[in-house]
């Protein structure tokens, strides 16, 4: 069978009826960044389900305008932390109490490109709600002009070693309620975060709940507050493609004027991500300035949100060549010269299909299209050897975490979908 018809049973394995999950055991909801990127996958074979992607993750909005990065459309005692760890959400449906980079507006403008009135009409039907999201991003997660984060998870990269500085200034909470993992129980402990990582990502749960989930007190008086480049470059291009369907809708100048005023805010923000001594954008923690000291991978997301001046681009791409000289698969989520690399630990070094589809679209976008083609390389290799897995190891292309995934699926057959257009052209 290829391994596009492989691509898509996987996804049709993991649809449970209008909405897809990540992979059967380890992740049996909806997740939020997951859909954006399954949604694009679903497209080159079945436009109206990838729409329902969609309107079944908004769906999952809060009335403050956060999409949460868990849905939990019902109670699995297979799945922790699940909702009643995360006590009462204010949204319809349970969810988590955070976030997760918010790709979902580019995705939509990407499905919807066309001035058909059917796409027209997508577009205006979900404008409202991702306009609400980002105002959310600007106005609850923004701290000092930066947009922040205050979980590890809500920046989709959970254990990274970028975040140990963050979690290096708290401590557990005394009174943290005893509880029992259940990641380890589905795949090898050695892949996933460790133990007092996990004490620590529960301390955040605690204090959100103990706030109500006020999501203006947990940026400001939570215990961990850092500025990540994931969201950062993702909110920005996204900003830019909401800015582009609200002029295509006609709407109000206040409205165009707003969303510029992101675009600006995030623009200038860019520079504070900058780490001079690793020619990289890094993670940094808002409280005490401290920069991460690892090139990760959102680091070269600068090409796909269009920004950094080029000096700063060189950098970034001199640090891709070190690293490419270091592994078979581009794009390792951690340096393989940094502290606390390791190949197989989930985020702390394997390759991850979602960030290998952003950064190599960048990449083209910018001219630099050879290395695009390394890194779309060391993904499509990495399948090609392994099958569809939740990420890869970077030095031997083998799979790590989940198999049967299903951003990985979508990646692959948006990517094959491509070059089918591209061929035909
Ligand atoms: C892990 C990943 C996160 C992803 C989720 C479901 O928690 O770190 O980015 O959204 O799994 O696939």
């Amino acid at each position: 069978m290829s391994l596009t018809q492989i691509a898509i049973d996987t996804l049709t394995r993991n649809d449970r009826g209008g909405f897809t999950i990540p992979t059967n055991g380890l992740y049996p909801y909806q997740w939020n960044w997951d859909s954006a990127f399954i949604a694009l996958g679903i497209a080159t074979y079945d436009p109206v389900r990838a729409w329902s992607e969609i309107t079944s993750l908004l769906e999952g909005q809060w009335p403050d305008g956060m999409i949460p990065s868990i849905i939990f459309r019902r109670d699995d005692p297979d799945y922790f932390p699940g909702p009643s760890r995360w006590g009462k959400t204010p949204g319809d449906i349970p969810s988590t109490g955070v976030s997760q980079p918010p790709v979902l507006a580019t995705i939509v403008r990407q499905l919807t490109s066309t001035e058909s009135e059917d796409h027209r009409a997508k577009r205006a039907q979900v404008f409202a709600q991702i306009f609400a999201w980002h105002k959310w991003y600007h106005d609850c997660r923004t701290y000092n002009g930066i947009v922040a984060t205050v979980h590890p998870w809500e920046t989709g990269r959970d254990n990274c070693p970028e975040w140990n500085i963050g979690l290096d200034l708290m401590t557990v909470a005394p009174d943290l309620a005893p509880y029992t993992r259940m990641d380890n129980k589905h795949v090898d402990p050695r892949f996933r975060p460790t133990q007092e990582q996990y004490d620590k990502y529960l301390t955040i749960v605690a204090f959100g709940e103990s706030v109500d989930w006020d999501q203006r007190r947990l940026t400001d008086e939570g215990p961990f507050l850092m500025a990540d480049p994931n969201i950062h470059f993702v909110l920005l291009r996204a900003d830019r493609d909401l800015l582009a369907m609200a002029q295509g809708l006609g709407k109000s100048a206040e409205v165009l004027r707003e969303i510029e005023g992101w675009i600006a805010k995030g623009e200038a923000a860019t520079d504070y991500l900058w780490n001079e001594d690793l020619g990289a954008f890094t993670a940094r923690d808002i409280r005490t300035g401290t920069f991460s000291e690892g090139f990760s991978n959102c680091s070269a997301l600068c090409f796909y949100a269009d920004v950094g001046s080029p000096k700063q681009r060189a950098r970034v791409i001199e640090n891709m060549r070190r690293i490419q000289g270091q592994v078979e698969h581009l794009l390792p989520s951690w340096d393989p010269e940094a502290a606390d690399f390791e190949p197989q630990r989930y985020w702390c070094g394997p390759l991850w299909p979602q960030m290998n589809y952003m950064t190599a679209l960048g990449l083209s976008e910018c001219g630099e299209e050879e290395l695009a083609g390394q890194v779309r390389d060391g993904l499509c290799q990495a399948i090609e050897k392994s099958g569809f897995w939740e990420c890869f190891n970077p030095l031997t292309g083998e799979g790590c975490v989940g198999s049967d995934f299903s951003w990985t699926a979508a990646v692959w057959l948006s990517w094959q979908h491509e070059t089918k257009i591209k061929g035909a052209a």
